[in-house]
């Protein structure tokens, strides 16, 4: 005899848990899967006036990042291949004195960023994509991402269109080096457009524009600063998105892929993770997302405190950036990332 339930009690007839029985069957059935090979790490290259004696530099509110001398980034470079990791993103840090008005010591050959790019180009071939950070804040005195005019009121304004001369020289002088992928993350109006053209005229055509598409004006920046040594003062809501739009990310994007982008980019990732959503369904060519230094430093000091289980947010962060619908991810736990998903 069969027994049957007390009546009146409810038996589950649909029972989602089934799926959750066990890590196979979790694994099996998941609906997003994080790849290493679609991370990308961004790293600092510090100008280190001793180069021979130098020592990778510390950015405390970013605890495990460093500015790298050219010696300690190769080293890097190559624990991120080993670990499975896709790019890595260079930004140049040039001492205060190689700052000027208009960025110089981001375009000439021997800049800080050049030097390297070339170094880690030549040393990693194809092994890794080098992406290089293209844009002019790191090597302006004034720390804005292009040149300063002013308008007829007398009011300081940064000049879209003569920051898009820089740009495109910028680009091809980081193609010369050895990028294999360019990315202007200054917000400037055409500025894909410029670069495409620049690259394609100095024989660059298999040189990729991953365009910071949108990119909006965050206060989660702020670790970031102290990392490049930013010389701004105020803020970049002239050109940077405001919080409160979403369909302006999406003409953004738009525009960024009519005039040749390769992949678009939603930037910063966390708070932004509907704007995420939308491009990517919008979006025909790849979509990245940046997990910014504010996001890193939120995890990393509440994790110092005890306050949260520091890889297990590592993971989860990215995997909501992942879910929302990015395919590459730029973090600065890449490397870290891509060993605790070989565990
Ligand atoms: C500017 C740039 C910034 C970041 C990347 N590129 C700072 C800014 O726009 O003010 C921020 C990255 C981060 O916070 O991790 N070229």
């Amino acid at each position: 005899m069969t027994s049957s339930p007390a009546s009146g009690t409810y038996i589950p007839s649909r029972r989602p848990r089934r799926l959750r029985t066990s890590p196979v069957m979790r694994n099996f059935t998941a609906e997003t899967d994080l790849n290493p090979n679609r991370f990308v790490l961004p790293m600092f290259i510090a100008d280190h006036e001793n180069s021979a004696s130098a020592e990778p530099t510390p950015i405390s509110s970013l605890p495990g990042v460093v500015q790298h001398t050219e010696d300690s980034l190769l080293t890097a470079i190559e624990e991120a291949i080993e670990a499975g990791v896709g790019a890595v993103d260079l930004f140049g840090v040039p001492l205060p004195e190689d700052k000027d008005a208009t960025g110089t010591a981001g375009i000439a050959e021997d800049g800080v960023l050049n030097k390297a790019l070339a170094r880690a180009r030549k040393e990693f071939g194809d092994d890794v994509l080098i992406i290089a950070d293209t844009c002019l804040d790191e090597f302006t005195d004034h720390g804005h991402c292009g040149v300063l005019s002013t308008d007829r009121w007398g009011h300081t304004i940064i000049d879209n269109d003569a920051t898009l001369d820089s740009y495109a020289a910028m680009a091809v002088a980081q193609a010369e080096a050895g990028a294999h992928i360019v990315s202007p993350s200054g917000m400037m109006d055409g500025q894909v457009r410029r670069i495409r053209e620049a690259l394609d005229a100095a024989g660059h055509q298999d040189v990729s524009i991953m365009a910071y598409s949108a990119k909006y004006a965050s206060a989660f920046y702020g670790p970031f600063r102290e990392a490049v040594g930013s010389s701004l003062e105020g803020d970049r809501r002239q050109y940077q998105q405001d919080a409160r739009n979403l369909r302006e990310s999406l003409l953004e994007t738009q525009l960024d892929i009519d005039e040749g982008a390769d992949i678009v980019m939603v930037k910063p990732a966390m708070p932004y993770l509907d704007v995420l959503r939308e491009v990517a369904e919008m979006s025909t060519v790849p979509v990245a997302a940046y997990q910014v230094s504010g996001e890193y430093a939120m995890i990393s000091a509440a994790a110092e405190r005890g306050w949260l289980d520091r890889e297990a947010c590592i993971l989860e962060s990215l995997t909501g950036i992942a879910r929302a619908g990015a395919d590459i991810i730029l973090t600065y736990w890449a490397t870290e990332a891509a060993k605790l998903l070989s565990r």
